[in-house]
């Protein structure tokens, strides 16, 4: 048998209530607050993501999914979706007309990372970005609407955690006060941070090998080191979520797995998952568009990890199953003839309906019903169906209806829209 491949999986139909469920709630809020869906395609060229995650990032450099198509061009299955939204944002000019644009994108991502829990190979993105806007109340809007998104479904087990992490003016002296941190502990990275260090020592601050965390104790911080205008920025940020009563740890030590976040990045966590504890993330990103060859432009924007959120969910929510609402046991030719146009109606006057056509006894489709848990079962027999009428059973009260063939469809719409 063919199995799927390591580290992908399915989403099966029993859990894909759960994931509508979440789907709607988010296209609901994310609506509320003036965001547009944008699709994007799931190969782009590997260049695209080079040059906005980071070269030396353990996405880029170990988890891409890159291969050559048949001309041999590199082509690469996205990652991320921040890079292909700031993409379509230059490629279509979006910035020309209204550079303010407020975009979300729910789909499939690939990071060839070590599967397990929570960690997959294929994995989905709920995202929203926005573009345009450096103004700080926006940060907090998005960190709001995020924290409103878990309420909405329920979610307790979360906590935000939010951090600044400088701009080009205060980020090189962090970056002096950490590599001279860091040759002083050189002995103790791992070979991957020490060939790091040199290039992009705000990496090593990322590393999740034990000896490197060990190492990195009194490592020197961002927040220390930022600029007037990202202080400002950061306290008008932390300030109103106080205000709008959002709780929230500021996380000095919080660091991003890509390069180009500027000022406010953000994670939410969960105890619920083990080892892969954030469920969500992101940050400023205020010189991405510009790096990708588009005008200065800023932007923010998260990713909330969709199989995490679904699995976090199915804890805290009850399933809304989807029983048939009717289900046709017809016994013999004659009346499945007659029941299949009958459900076919039934079905497109928006009744959920199930018919079994194998002709089995009474006793198994009953069977069949139950197991179904249908809220009614109309019975066609032969006999019943030569007086011209069938039999309309409620399942939970067992109260049973004898119905004129005659008008049949409007009857029964009519018994079962009365409940
Ligand atoms: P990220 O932190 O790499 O950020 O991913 C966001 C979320 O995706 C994570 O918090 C996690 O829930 C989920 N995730 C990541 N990798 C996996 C995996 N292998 N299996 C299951 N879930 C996973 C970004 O991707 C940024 N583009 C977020 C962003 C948007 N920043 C600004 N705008």
């Amino acid at each position: 048998m063919i199995q799927l491949i390591r580290g992908f999986k399915d989403i099966l139909p029993e859990e894909s209530a759960l994931w509508q469920h979440i789907e709607g709630i988010s296209r609901s809020l994310f609506q509320d607050f003036g965001f547009k869906e944008i699709r994007l395609p799931i190969l782009e060229r590997t260049e695209l993501f080079k040059r906005s995650i980071g070269e030396d990032t353990d996405i880029v450099e170990k988890e891409m999914y890159t291969f050559p198509d048949r001309k041999g061009d590199l082509i690469t299955l996205r990652p991320e979706a921040t890079a292909s939204i700031v993409r379509s944002y230059i490629q279509h000019k979006m910035y020309a007309a209204n550079p303010v644009r407020k975009l979300y994108t729910i789909g499939p991502m690939f990071r060839r990372e070590r599967p397990q829990k929570g960690r997959y190979r294929q994995f989905y993105q709920i995202n929203a970005e926005v573009l345009g806007v450096d103004s700080p109340f926006i940060d907090a809007q998005l960190i709001l609407m995020l924290v409103k998104l878990f309420d909405r479904l329920s979610v307790t087990d979360v906590s935000t955690h939010i951090n600044s992490l400088g701009c080009p003016a205060c980020r090189p002296e962090f970056k002096a006060a950490l590599s001279e941190f860091l040759s002083s502990k050189r002995d103790q990275l791992c070979e991957n941070c020490r060939n790091r260090s040199g290039r992009n020592p705000m990496r090593v601050l990322d590393c999740k090998v034990p000896s490197c965390r060990e190492a990195m104790t009194g490592a020197p911080v961002v927040l220390d080191y930022l600029c007037t205008d990202c202080r400002r920025h950061f306290e008008i940020v932390t300030h109103t979520l106080d205000r709008q009563k959002i709780p929230f740890k500021v996380d000095k030590h919080l660091v991003r797995g890509l390069d180009y976040y500027t000022r406010t990045a953000f994670e939410i966590l969960t105890g619920s998952l083990g080892a892969q504890n954030a469920v969500a993330g992101g940050g400023r990103y205020d010189g991405l568009v510009k790096a990708l060859g588009g005008p200065a432009q800023p932007a923010i924007g998260f990713a909330i990890g969709f199989d995490r959120l679904a699995e976090i969910t199915a804890l805290n929510n009850t399933l809304i199953e989807e029983k048939p609402e009717l289900f046709v046991a017809a016994m013999g030719e004659e009346s499945i003839a007659a029941a299949y146009e009958w459900v076919t109606d039934l079905c497109l006057s928006g009744i959920r309906t199930e018919i079994d056509f194998s002709g089995r006894s009474l006793k198994s489709l009953m069977k069949r019903a139950n197991r179904l848990n249908a809220a009614h079962v109309m019975i066609v027999g032969e006999n019943e169906l030569k007086q011209g009428s069938v039999i309309l059973r409620d399942m939970t009260t067992k109260e049973q209806k004898t119905i004129s063939v005659n008008g049949l469809v409007e009857n029964v719409k009519a018994l079962l829209k009365d409940r």
